[in-house]
This record gives structure tokens, sequence and C-alpha cells, in this order.
């Protein structure tokens, strides 16, 4: 990331809306901005309107002021489009720029992410509007980055949608004999005779809420289409801008595990990830580094870009909690722990009016540097320019893989039954949550990744296999890797059609066992089943399971009901490897424990043991052999771990021998190792 822009330490800055604020507020913008350590600012996320008055005519002026200004003090720039709102002149003319609600209804003007992402108008102007960005600010050799539009989100349900459905449909499907047998349209009279007859499914069609839908396939195949349509829209932006700058990094700003843009497909067409982190108050801090670790993953993990967190406070909280002292210094380490190579702010000066006038900011109302958030944020760009390049592009070693799919996700929350209680989000939360809380490395990967590196491969809730991804992992497994996954897998091909032959469909021979039937449970009843002498609790969904060639590993299997008796955990050998299955969802103690023992048997070992609350990431170097660990007190206790070797405590700069070290709480400890000669 940015190795062409000569960029040599963590970048550090964020938002910046001077347009905002008259001309003499931004000279002293500047002061502070420097006097915080700030070396960039983004620009120019929300000036559409501003930039374009009328079809014909651009107003770039106060841009390049700004632009000027901004070099003028050494900052660098990551450039934004701006084309996350259209201007309201654009929306009166060419009405096609609104969108279509879920309910049908026609919006106006106003909000942001507000654009029909199939409007021929926001397409064309959004494109028009991306080169011209980059035929004007070319040679600004300061700008290390470019930012196109801002959290794609949302979804359209409009005629220009509709029609553009059908069109992806027939790429996808060429026949609609194909379609209607892809899609089991026999089931409610459905048969399509000319496509014409599709129709986007919402709550006037298919739906009876955002996640509820008579016919899966349909709603399945919308989520992708929408998925991909906005993806387009950010593909003109994108080729617009590489046609006059070829070398231009671009990205988008991406938003934690969001549902609706299945984002390992975004990531192809962005040199790099960026993201925007607004852990909600309370969030466990594993939660937080899940949604990093995915950021990692997204593109075979490369460093990413933390694009925004809020120095403080957020505003769109039912309750918006300050960061407490020290708190925002430990989450932007968090952040580069997972591989972050910036730490970039929302918003650089608080606006005066509007919906974010009280998101916190580095320049807050009163305008003066004598705050206390101020003063966090200053202490910390110090910080960044002793780290200089050290972490920079470093690595992220694990041996353990988390398998994450957006299909898979959609199609677990559209089913009708087994349970409402399905969270696919909460099940792969409960997983990563026990072995991050440990301090193992996690890489959750796409199940098209390649499983070469990992010795473990957890696949919580695998409910959709789609492809040849089921002869990827028994090829893993066959040489010698360990595979996991749990009740509700192998049940679906990629169009949500039931594997036949008995559950779980393409996954049965890997696992040696059969699912014949699937109990759900009310959230105020438990089973429960025992492992190794202790007895865990069985949840939400109990499959009752027959061993083919797996062995079971459980004592008594569940211990009430009619199936009484019937297997929980079961492995299968196959080849060199095994698979494990867990036909169940229990509580933490449970993944904590079993993960514990599956990562032993596998030979992993975490990247150091530490008191409770006490996280601790790796990242390396193979060039140089060094090794970094980041050693986080998410506790607002002081804690001790134990170091296992000298190293170098790069923030204070001095050597700490092996032994034990104390933290205060919230602290962070950045220490380096040598591993191997160079
Ligand atoms: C998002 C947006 C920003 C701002 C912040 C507020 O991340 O990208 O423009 O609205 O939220 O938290
Ligand atoms: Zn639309």
């Amino acid at each position: 990331m940015f190795e062409k822009k000569n960029v040599e330490k963590i970048l550090y800055g964020g938002d910046y809306n001077p347009e905002q604020w008259p001309e003499d507020v931004w000279q002293e913008d500047m002061r502070l901005l420097k006097q915080a350590g700030m070396d960039i600012v983004t620009l120019n996320v929300f000036s559409w309107a501003l930039l374009q008055s009328s079809e014909e005519e651009y107003h770039f002026e106060e841009l390049d002021k700004i632009m000027e200004l901004v070099q003028d003090h050494g900052m660098k720039v990551c450039m934004a489009t701006s084309t996350a709102v259209h201007p309201a002149w654009m929306a009166r003319k060419y009405p096609d720029v609104l969108r279509v609600d879920f309910e049908g209804r026609k919006r106006k003007f106003g909000g942001r992410a507000n654009s029909c992402p199939n409007s021929p108008t926001y397409r064309k102007y959004s494109r028009i509007l991306a080169g011209k960005l980059a035929k004007r600010y070319r040679d600004y050799d300061n700008i290390v980055a470019w930012h196109i539009s801002n959290e794609y989100s949302g979804a359209c349900y409009c005629e220009n949608c509709e029609k553009n459905f059908r069109l992806w449909l027939q790429k996808k499907y060429h026949t609609l004999d194909n379609l209607n047998q892809s899609w089991n349209t026999a089931f409610w009279g459905h048969t399509f005779y000319d496509w014409e007859e599709i129709v986007a499914p919402d709550m006037r069609s298919e739906h009876f809420a955002e996640d509820r839908t008579y016919f899966q396939p349909i709603s399945l195949d919308y989520r992708r289409f929408m998925s991909d349509s906005m993806l387009e829209c950010y593909t003109l932006e994108y080729d617009a801008i590489k046609e006059v700058i070829p070398d231009a990094e671009i990205t988008t700003n991406l938003m934690d595990f969001y549902k609706t843009l299945d984002y390992f497909r975004w990531a192809k067409k962005m040199d790099f990830v960026s993201w925007d982190c607004y852990p909600e108050n309370g969030q466990p801090y594993a939660r937080t580094s899940m949604a990093h670790d995915l950021m990692r993953g997204l593109k075979g993990g490369q460093s990413f870009a933390l694009m925004e967190q809020t120095p403080t406070v957020s505003n769109w909280l039912p309750y918006n909690a300050l960061k407490r002292p020290g708190v925002m210094r430990l989450l932007s380490y968090q952040a580069v722990a997972h591989g972050a190579d910036t730490v970039m702010f929302f918003q650089m000066r608080q606006s005066a009016g509007a919906c974010e006038k009280f998101h916190g900011a580095v320049i807050g109302h009163a305008g003066t540097p004598e705050t206390r958030v101020f003063k966090e944020i200053a202490a910390l760009g110090k910080e960044l320019k002793t780290l200089g390049a050290s972490t920079l592009g470093m690595r992220t070693r694990s041996k353990i893989a988390m398998l994450f799919d957006w299909d898979n996700w959609w199609g677990i929350e559209f089913s009708a039954g087994p349970t409402k209680e399905l969270d696919y989000m909460a099940e792969f939360t409960r997983y990563y949550s026990a072995l991050r809380n440990k301090n193992y490395n996690v890489d959750i990967v796409s199940p098209e990744d390649s499983l070469e590196p990992y010795a473990l491969v957890i696949a919580p809730v695998y409910y959709m296999v789609k492809g040849d991804n089921d002869e990827r992992i028994r090829r893993f497994v066959r040489r010698g890797g360990t595979f996991l996954t749990t009740f509700f897998s192998g049940m679906v091909q990629e169009n949500d059609l039931v594997t036949l032959g008995g559950y779980p469909g393409k996954l049965r021979d890997i696992l040696g066992i059969w699912v014949e039937e699937e109990d759900a449970l009310p959230p105020e009843q438990d089973n429960a089943f025992c492992y190794r002498g202790k007895t865990y609790p069985a949840r939400i969904l109990c499959d009752l399971l027959h061993t083919e060639t797996a062995e079971q590993i459980d004592e008594k299997g569940y211990l009430s009901d009619f199936y009484q008796g019937f297997p929980v955990l079961t492995r299968n050998r196959m080849g060199e490897g095994c698979a494990y299955f867990v036909a169940t969802s229990s509580g933490d103690d449970f993944y904590r424990d079993f993960l514990r023992d599956l990562c032993d048997e596998c030979h992993i070992s975490p990247v150091l043991t530490t008191p409770e609350g006490v996280e601790v990431t790796s990242r390396c170097r193979e060039e140089d052999g060094k090794e970094i660990l980041f050693v986080l007190n998410h506790n607002e206790r002081p804690e001790t771990i134990t170091l296992p070797r000298d190293c170098t405590d790069l923030l204070a700069g001095i050597q700490i021998p092996a032994g034990e070290v104390t933290l205060e709480g919230y602290d962070v400890k950045i220490l380096s190792f040598q591993t191997s000669e160079a």
C-alpha cells in the first residue's frame, strides 16, 4: 500500500471538510492539524453539489485553493470523488437518480447514499466527475489515494433496477428454462414464460420483511445483483481515474461486516481495502478485531487503511458514550495490530450544523487545542512519528482460517425455518472470539481462497456450499488439514436448492456423518452434552445425526429429550487429516475449551498467554526476520504479562529483557523481536 508514494510512516489524519468553513478558518485548521502530528486529509467527500451547479457548469476553484493550501502545508491527500450524494438539481431534473425503497416508495432528494445504482444519469455524471477530478489533480504528487464515493450501502427497487436485474439474470442463466429450474419455480406456480414477468423482490412482491421472503432464490439473486450494481458504479469511477492516472491507488471505505455488499467481490476491484471502524459502546474487543481481520482477509492478507474512526464520540447511537482517556489510542493501535497501515478519523473540524454537529472531531466547537481529545490525538501523533515505518506492510502469520461467505449469510438468514434464531454473524463470532480471546492469530478468508497455508479451517454454519468448494476442503483434509463445521451445514447449493441425498450434502463424506433431522430450541430451552468431563449447553438448533465413518467424541450425546444419546461432536479421519462436526450451538466455555484442544492437536500456539482482556497479535516481515508483538490492555486496570524473550519496546525506545512487564489500564506496548537473521 502506498509503496510508490514515499510514505514512510503510518499516515495520520482523516476527513476534512473546509468547504463548510470560511477561508480564514482553513489556516487555523492547518496549524492545528500540524500541531496534532497529522500528515493526511481526506478531501472532497460530500462536495458534488458544490462542484457541479448544473449539467454543464463545474466549479473547481475552491477545491483548487484547498489543494494548494494542503500541499503548502506538506500534507498528503486522500482524494474523494464526492459521488455519495447527487446534487438536488439533478434529482429534480432527472428523477431516475432517486431510489425506490423496499416498500415501493419513490424517494425524494435528501439524506445520502441515496442514488439509484442503475440510474443512467447517476452513472453518467458520477463517471464524468471522477474523470474530471483525476484530470485536474493528476499532477499533485501528494495525493496518495483516491476514495470513491462513501460507504456504499442500501438497495433500490426502481424500474431501472428491475430492468437491469433481468439483464443480469439473462447473463447468468442464459435461458428461462434454466432459470426456472435453478429457482425451482414449479413451487407455488412461479414458472416464468417471459423475462419481463420477473419483478424485483420487494415488499410488493416476494417479501414480508427485509429478511423474510417467500422465494429465496430470487431474493438471493437480487442481493447479488444489487451488490454487483453498486460495484459497477464504483468500477465506472475507478476506470475513469485509472485512465488518467494508471498508478493511482484506489479504494472505497467499507463498513465492518456489512450485510448487503459482498466485500470479497468488491475487494478484487480495490487497490487496497479501507474501512470505517465505529465499535458500539461496550462492544467486546474481539468483535472489533474480527472486523479488522476480515478487512485484512479481503485482499489476501494485505495491510489495509483505517479510513475513519471517531476521536471520541459518535452521534448515531442511542447513547453516545465518550471514548475514555486512552481508549482512542488503544483502538488505533488495535487496528494497526491487525494489519492497518493508517490511523484516520472522521472528522477534523466538528461541523456547526446538521446531523453530525455532535459527532466527535479533532478540533471541537470550542476551536482550541486545549482539550482532552486534542491532547490525546497530538500525543498519538508524536508516537506514530516515533514508530516510523517499522510496522508498515508487515503481514500476519496465522495457521487458522475461518471461512466467511456473503452468499452463505444471505442464504441462512433468508431461510424460512428451522429457527428464527439462526444468526450467522453470532455463530461466527462465537468461534472467532474464543480464539481471539486466547490470542490466536486468525485469518478470515473466502471459501474460494487457498487453504494451503493453514492447519485448521473453521466454517461455522456452512449452509451453502457453492461450486467445487467441497472439493477444496476434501483436498485440504486429505493432505493433513483439520476442518471444522457445525449444525445446519452443507444443506444447499448456490441457488439455495437442497443438495439431495441426505444432509450435510456435499460435506457428508468429509464429515462421515448423516444428519437425519434438526430440532429448533426456543431461547429459554437448552439441551446439554458432555465433553471431556464437563457439561455444556446445547442451544438454538440440535442436529440429530448418525455417524458413518466418523467417531463420536463427546461422551454421552445429547443428555435429554427423545434424541438423548445422539452424537453432538464427531471426528472423521480422511487421508492425512480429519474433519470435526459440532451438531449444536453452545456457550462461550465450550468454544474456549474445545478450540483450545483442537489448536493443541494441530500444534498451533497462541501468540502469547496473557490475563483476560489483554489482547496480543503479531505482524512480521519475512525479508528482515522482524516480528512485532502488539500488546493491548483492554482493561481499565493494570495487567502484567510475561515476555518469553528480550525485545525492543518501540514506543519507549528501550530494550526490555524477558520476564514480567506491567501495562497500565488501556495501555499498549509494541514490541519488536528478531526472529531470524536478516
Ligand atoms: C461514516 C461516514 C462519515 C460520517 C461517519 C460518522 O463512517 O463515512 O461520513 O458520517 O460515519 O460516524
Ligand atoms: Zn434503482
